[in-house]
């Protein structure tokens, strides 16, 4: 078999067949095919696509090649969520201990932030002593323990996507519907958890752009999920704007404090609600959303979710202090209040803007070698639909390095005031399985 006569195939429309896959995956992943026969394949991809089984084939072509992390050793129904991405998202970190403290075992590896968008690990990091490299063992004691842990990636999974992953994003060929699902499912296969829930995020903050693009990758990853024998469920979620009111590291980490304190921002509860009655549902833990909503309800108000989320900080040397006394967390040198220069309703949020706002206040890394400021970031006041009186704080700006002009002028730019009355926007668009 040759490289070339694949890639002319595909350049024509052909199908690829499985043996013809399999070839070419372990021979990029082995360094016997190079990187100018593997781009020009992704590229003849995005023009010509892969169908349903091809899109399959590759995932588990993807999937098997490295370790794929067995948790067999933790009882009970393990359940996983990923989400595409976006500004302000601590959506994990409030949503794990929600479904933990009903019962369902949480045993995720999460990433590291890069550009407008933060990482839950690097949240989890602003907790002073907490650390994420947790060997195999420990991981599965902890989950055992306390139902859940969020560590960074053990062992070598998906050495292929790696690879991959560092190609497409020199060959403009990262969007691209069926390469973006098997590069996320492939991951999500390899952790080894039983059930898999996505947040597939569109908007101006987000991967996809348009509701229409964000359904047909989570129908990629749904058909990917249930032919490789996973419960495999999506929601569609607007990321038009922020999700809850803080972006920065220690700041979200206190927004996730007070949600699971019951004074949580309303948008992140409510993507919460919605995503861990579907995780309970595919724990067989409840029949049905009246039900999962009532137990997660309960898990707030009994503080039984705090608590997981301090016994996970503790289990992986946290302080578990700056839980119950989140004032504990290191003060920027200044805390600087932006205000509306007029009068009206908020129609649109840059998401996006923002979150680079924050990046280069030190809260994010531009480059994968960037430190991080954990304590910088802003908490919005007003969002969406608010209406804004004139001199009113919009938001406000956590800095240790001033706030430039530059920096003042994008956040009045991320911010459109209009005199008409604007709907909030909905946050959960739809459901699939
Ligand atoms: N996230 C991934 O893990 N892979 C992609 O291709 C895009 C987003």
């Amino acid at each position: 078999m040759y490289m070339v006569d694949l890639i002319q195939k595909k350049r024509d429309g052909g199908i690829l067949s499985d043996e013809e896959i399999h070839f070419m995956i372990d021979g990029y992943t082995n360094n016997r095919i190079p990187d100018y026969q593997m781009s020009a394949m992704l590229m003849a991809i995005c023009f010509q696509g892969l169908n349903k089984h091809e899109t399959v084939v590759l995932t588990d072509e993807m999937l098997h090649s490295g370790d794929i992390i067995d948790l067999s050793e933790i009882d009970g129904i393990k359940v996983d969520k990923h989400s595409t991405g976006g500004v302000g998202d601590k959506t994990s970190l409030v949503l794990g201990p929600m479904v933990a403290a009903c019962g369902c075992k949480v045993a995720k590896m999460s990433g590291r932030g890069l550009g407008h968008t933060g990482g839950t690990l690097d949240k989890l990091e602003s907790i002073p002593g907490l650390h994420v490299d947790v060997s195999k063992q420990d991981f599965i004691k902890q989950v055992n323990s306390c139902h859940l842990a969020i560590i960074g990636q053990s062992g070598e999974l998906v050495p292929a996507d790696k690879k991959l992953y560092a190609l497409r994003d020199v060959t403009a060929t990262v969007s691209c519907i069926p390469l973006i699902a098997s590069s996320i499912m492939s991951k999500k296969l390899a952790s080894g958890s039983d059930t898999i829930l996505l947040d597939v995020k569109y908007g101006e903050g987000a991967f996809m752009k348009t509701k229409e693009d964000a359904k047909i990758l989570a129908q990629t990853m749904i058909d990917i999920g249930k032919s490789l024998n996973k419960d495999t469920r999506a929601l569609i979620s607007n990321m038009n704007e922020p999700l809850g009111n803080a972006i920065g590291n220690s700041l979200e980490i206190k927004e996730v404090i007070d949600t699971l304190n019951g004074h949580g921002p309303k948008d992140l509860l409510e993507l919460c609600f919605h995503a861990g009655s579907q995780m309970l549902m595919q724990a067989h833990i409840a029949d049905n959303e009246i039900v999962a909503r009532k137990m997660l309800q309960d898990a707030i108000d009994s503080k039984k979710a705090l608590r997981c989320l301090q016994a996970m900080v503790k289990a992986q040397g946290g302080d578990d202090a700056y839980i119950t006394h989140p004032e504990l967390f290191p003060k920027t040198k200044e805390v600087i209040s932006i205000r509306s220069h007029s009068t009206g309703y908020v129609k649109s949020l840059n998401a996006l803007s923002l979150g680079i706002v924050s990046m280069k206040l030190g809260g994010g890394r531009m480059v994968k070698e960037d430190s991080i400021d954990y304590s910088v970031g802003l908490v919005l006041n007003k969002k969406i639909g608010d209406f804004v009186s004139k001199d009113d704080v919009l938001l406000k700006v956590y800095t240790n390095t001033g706030l430039s002009k530059e920096l003042a002028d994008n956040i009045y730019d991320a911010y459109e005031i209009v005199d008409e009355y604007v709907n909030k926007p909905v946050l959960v668009e739809d459901i699939m399985k």
